[in-house]
């Protein structure tokens, strides 16, 4: 299984920015949370985790991951409400995604309320802190083993 983890803008800065609803913990801790959630996986995870405060970096990441995901976890941070080319480029790459975000949007501002995201990912989780990260990775393993296991079992 080969995910694809995406960071989108100052998340680059989390520990530092807004504790108070980001958290204390930094980049580089969720990263290695994640790291070893995948390695103690009983599925073999290959986890290739990307921050961006660019969006048309980010599109080029998402195209450029089109024969290597099997799926995509993605917290695109403010673009989540302004970026139809994201949302385009997931679309594209057309497999399993994943929107993740730390904090829960639905009870902050009216202008985080709307995601372009959302109507293409297959699930959305957030307002866990950055324990929203590890749910999500388990939440993918989960969906790529019952794709596998249903793949397994089609009738030639
Ligand atoms: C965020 C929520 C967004 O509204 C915000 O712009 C972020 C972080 C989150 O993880 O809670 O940068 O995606």
């Amino acid at each position: 299984m080969n995910i694809l983890v995406l960071h989108g803008p100052n998340l680059h800065l989390l520990g530092k920015r807004q504790p108070e609803i980001y958290g204390h913990e930094t980049l580089a801790d969720i990263n290695t949370t994640l790291d070893q959630h995948a390695a103690a996986s009983e599925h073999p995870v290959v986890l290739k985790i990307l921050q961006s405060n660019h969006e048309g970096e980010l599109v080029s990441i998402i195209g450029d991951h089109i024969d290597w995901a099997d799926g995509i976890l993605i917290n695109p941070a403010a673009y989540t409400h302004t970026s139809v080319a994201i949302r385009d480029a997931l679309a594209t790459v057309a497999v399993p995604v994943i929107e993740i975000h730390l904090s829960n949007i639905y009870a902050r501002e009216e202008f985080r309320h709307h995601s372009y995201i959302s109507a293409i990912a297959v699930g959305v989780i957030g307002g866990f802190g950055s324990h929203s990260y590890k749910l999500a990775l388990e939440a993918m393993i989960h969906i790529l083993r019952q794709t596998a296991e249903n793949y397994s079992e089609t009738p030639n």
